[in-house]
């Protein structure tokens, strides 16, 4: 359901559930500093819509995983203020999602105002198990509003209650932001021009098993670079020293590999791989075959840290002649300068593409923006990490279903 099946929302109370998970670093006075707004951007199409429409908007959303309490490190407070400065119109904060000053607020919006309550993960209801904890918590949210919009993309794969219960108390729509992810994940999963590669990286295999093995049935070439691609050398008999390995993961990834030969899908390995001594910016590393990381000066305690330069120029040959890329997860320690060239390399080889380009994952798409490029130099840049992923791999997103 979209927004105009709500009808005219003038002088009505809309709840919107975004995901304004924003990574934050500390900055020189104490406080918190957001360093890829990229999820507040996102979020601005639907607000916009609802302040010219005259709605009254209510913002809620989740930052970080607080354990059900309030924790100031989790606070919203930041992201209130860049979003009004992003919107060049007030956007009020409340301390508090539910409660008094939250209701009074809310009860004192003029049309097209706007007011962000604090992380809804500060409230235990949120992330509950249970689900008449959830519901209730649901409850008081709804209390003021008059109709429900889920615009949090990257998080409709969690049945949570601003994700969920909130859905089925009051009537309830897609915002913008969801609804353009759908628009661009279903290209991917319905109508993807061939060749059609996909680059997967990030530390474990365990996060992306269901949508490997999803993949196997659509893709022409798999790329693995990332922690993870140390379980796939394994598997292939290679000694990767002290890096990154998932011991109970060999034999599904076996199981991959003899599937992929099975269906004529190329799975990409690194041929080259970044070993350093230690996990720290200024490690000694040196660049060592893929198959003989042992080898390096560090002997056992090598550990892998990034995919090798040759890799890097074979990925960006993959990914240049396709006409379809999905991408998600770095191919190494990207946030240090040493170790971040494979991801570099990769970014750039996709927006030298002429094909379709989609990054996935909140990870991935900051890594871009921390590598200086811009978000308009790729097909699609996904607001959801694990939203994309469950999508992709055909699960049914509690979030999602709700709305339909
Ligand atoms: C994300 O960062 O993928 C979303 O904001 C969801 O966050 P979560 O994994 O903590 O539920």
């Amino acid at each position: 359901r979209t927004i105009a099946s709500l009808g005219p929302l003038r002088s009505k109370t809309v709840i919107v559930r975004c995901d304004l998970n924003v990574p934050l670093a500390d900055d020189a006075h104490g406080g918190k500093v957001i360093t890829d707004d990229g999820r507040i951007r996102a979020s601005l199409t639907t607000i916009r819509e609802l302040r010219e429409s005259g709605a009254r908007i209510v913002l809620v959303s989740h930052l970080g995983r607080p354990k059900g309490a309030p924790d100031p490190q989790f606070s919203l407070a930041p992201v209130a203020a860049r979003m009004q400065e992003l919107l060049g119109t007030p956007v009020a904060f409340v301390g508090e999602t539910v409660g008094d000053q939250a209701s009074a607020s809310i009860e004192a919006l003029q049309d097209g105002e706007i007011v962000l309550l604090e992380n809804l993960r500060f409230n235990p209801g949120e992330t509950s198990k249970d689900e008449q904890e959830r519901s209730a918590f649901a409850a008081q949210l709804a209390k003021h509003a008059d109709v429900f919009i889920s615009d949090g993309f990257g998080v409709v794969h969690r049945k949570q209650a601003s994700v969920y219960e909130l859905a089925r108390l009051l009537p309830s729509a897609a915002g913008r932001l969801v609804a353009a992810e759908l628009e661009v994940l279903r290209r991917l999963t319905e109508d993807a021009q061939k060749p059609y590669a996909v680059v997967l990286g990030g530390s474990k295999v365990s996060d992306k098993l269901g949508v490997i093995a999803h993949l196997l049935e659509r893709v022409d070439s798999l790329l693995i670079g990332g922690g993870m691609v140390f379980t796939f050398l394994a598997a292939k008999g290679h000694k990767v020293a002290s890096s990154l390995l998932e011991e109970d993961q060999l034999e599904t990834v076996r199981g991959y590999l003899s599937e992929a030969e099975r269906r004529g899908v190329r799975i990409v390995l690194p041929t080259d791989i970044v070993v350093a001594d230690s996990f720290a910016a200024d490690a000694e590393h040196e660049v060592i075959p893929a198959d003989a990381i042992e080898t390096s000066s560090f002997g056992a305690s090598g550990i892998g840290l990034d995919i090798g330069p040759e890799s890097a120029r074979s990925f960006a040959t993959e990914i240049t002649d396709a006409k379809t890329v999905f991408w998600n997860g770095p191919m190494g320690v990207f946030e240090m300068e040493a170790f971040s060239h494979g991801t570099r390399a990769i970014a750039k080889a996709l927006t030298e593409t002429a094909g379709f380009t989609v990054v996935g994952g909140g990870d991935s798409a900051a890594a871009v923006r921390t590598l200086g490029f811009a978000d308009n130099e790729f097909g699609h840049i996904s607001t959801g990490g694990g939203a994309s992923l469950e999508f992709l791999e055909g699960k049914t997103l509690p979030g999602l279903e709700v709305l339909s």
